[in-house]
């Protein structure tokens, strides 16, 4: 039996076929020599092409070992070794704390909040927290991880106009909409503001290690210890412009995720006892009786199907499941249905 891993929001899609024939056409000097790209006066024609599609100076683009990296890099150029603050999201990605432990910084938590059917960002909770803290570096996700909800544009612009005293970084690892604008303009109007998106999760390509940072004008540090002298992978770069030009292939693939995401909303509502929550990511959180993890976890390995079985405090009864293929996720959520029945009966 095939095992099925559903636990760390990969995208079980794929990538695009033109990011495998890259692979195939690839010479040897891919592999022996370092780029040249610098000759032609940015980093590396990855960088360049994100410039020109988000229309901003090359030199404002960052590309890191994937969005972790990125976000460590700020987290190092800012936090600093002193005791700094980093707000970041009560319900959180846990490396976001791990990565201010490093540099001895302090995390401050602001909540997220359980709403009805989603999680939600509190805005005025956000502000206040905001004030008191003065921190040198804050934390939005959206979507967020586990949680899967966004912060809306009106809050986004709201806290951004207040926040001009620290570093604001917006984690858009599960970005995956199409359609640049929006953040071009957050981007140049915003100095202190560096949004981080990735090739992981909406290209399918988290192996490779491809992530990338936009960052705010006002921003000269990070831009500096950023750089990479001998260049980057010359192998990844490739394939990433390669997704890059695979439009229709990814437009299909967010459909398709935005309806595997319906799916799982509509049929986990019907059964008694757990609670699914909506979801803009590619992933939903599930929260179940405490009692039942242990025989789900028990059925699930049997199945050969890998679910993230949350163990934070704070969502300990909680399931996080990555949307897979069509069928994968038909699996799961009749999995989960048949084992309620029983459960509750
Ligand atoms: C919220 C969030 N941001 C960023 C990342 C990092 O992704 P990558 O390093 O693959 O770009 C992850 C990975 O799961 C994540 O959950």
């Amino acid at each position: 039996m095939e095992t099925v891993y559903l636990d760390r929001n990969e995208n079980n899609y794929g990538p695009s076929p033109k990011c495998l024939e890259v692979l195939k056409s690839a010479t040897p000097d891919l592999f022996y020599m370092y780029s040249t790209d610098y000759k032609n006066g940015y980093k590396s024609a990855l960088s360049n092409r994100l410039a020109t599609e988000f229309s901003i100076t090359e030199d404002r683009v960052l590309l890191g070992y994937g969005a972790e990296d990125l976000l460590k890099q700020v987290v190092q150029t800012y936090l600093n070794r002193k005791k700094k603050k980093l707000l970041i999201p009560d319900h959180s990605w846990w490396y976001y704390k791990e990565i201010a432990n490093e540099v001895k910084g302090k995390s401050v938590e602001y909540p997220i909040v359980e709403g009805k059917d989603s999680y939600q960002y509190d805005i005025d909770k956000l502000m206040e927290i905001y004030n008191e803290s003065n921190p040198e570096v804050v934390f939005l996700a959206s979507p967020n991880n586990p949680t899967g909800n966004s912060i809306s544009d009106e809050q986004l612009t709201y806290v951004l106009d207040r926040m001009t005293k620290s570093i604001v970084v917006l984690d858009e690892a599960y970005w995956f909409s199409n359609g640049n604008e929006k953040t071009t303009e957050l981007v140049n109007k915003y100095s202190n503001l560096i949004i981080i998106r990735t090739f992981s999760k909406l290209y399918a390509l988290a192996g490779i290690r491809i992530g990338y940072a936009l960052v705010g004008s006002g921003l000269k540090r990070i831009k500096k210890l950023s750089n990479r002298y001998l260049g980057y992978n010359r192998l990844s770069e490739k394939v990433a412009i390669a997704a890059m030009d695979s439009f229709e292939y990814y437009n299909d693939i967010s459909k398709k995720m935005a309806a595997d995401r319906e799916l799982y909303f509509t049929e986990l509502s019907k059964v008694e006892n757990i609670k699914v929550f909506k979801s803009d990511a590619n992933f939903v959180l599930v929260k179940i009786p405490k009692e039942s993890i242990s025989s789900l976890k028990e059925l699930f390995v049997g199945k050969g199907l890998v679910i993230k079985f949350m163990n934070e405090e704070i969502v300990n009864s909680h399931l996080r499941i990555s949307l897979g293929t069509q069928e994968q996720n038909r699996r799961v959520i009749d999995a989960i249905t048949e084992f309620y029945k029983t459960y509750n009966s």
